[in-house]
């Protein structure tokens, strides 16, 4: 009987740790994934980051094709072709709809708030083609 004692109680520990230990996973699964708000900043990859928005938002109007016919005769479709925006701070300028730089893109339907972050970074961070 004792001994029928002891397995049950040691059977409700390891059930009670089970539930214990899977709720902590779960808050923890929570706090590595968070759905909304994951914008990381640190070290920006242009490639990876920068170039994917610049494809979905500007490429249509500042590629060798396009800049010349609609894009006001401003192509950079290449890291090297995008440089001089990002040191004059022209870049960051016109995507914050700053005042006294036309807002890109001129649809007035301004990029996340997440990637104007990217875009920030990336140029604070010396633009670099990476
Ligand atoms: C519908 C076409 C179109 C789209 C899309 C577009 N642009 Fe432009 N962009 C223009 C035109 C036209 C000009 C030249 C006239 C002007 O400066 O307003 C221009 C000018 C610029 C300039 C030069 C501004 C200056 O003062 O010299 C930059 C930089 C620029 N765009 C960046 C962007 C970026 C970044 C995006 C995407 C977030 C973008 N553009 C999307 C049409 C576009």
């Amino acid at each position: 009987m004792k001994i029928m004692i002891k397995s049950l109680l040691a059977l409700a520990v390891v059930a009670g740790l089970n539930l214990l230990l899977s709720g902590c996973a779960y808050n923890v699964e929570e706090e590595l994934y968070p759905t909304q708000n994951d914008c990381d900043t640190v070290a920006v990859s242009y490639s990876m980051q920068i170039v994917p928005i610049l494809e979905s938002v500007c490429y249509t109007c500042h590629t060798e094709d396009t800049g010349i016919l609609i894009g006001g005769g401003n192509i950079f479709d290449s890291h090297a072709a995008i440089l001089p925006y990002a040191d004059s701070g022209t870049l960051v300028c016109v995507v914050e709809f700053a005042a006294g730089c036309s807002a890109m893109p001129p649809s007035g339907e301004q990029l996340s708030t997440c990637n104007l972050a990217l875009i920030n970074s990336w140029v604070n961070n010396g633009a670099p083609n990476n």
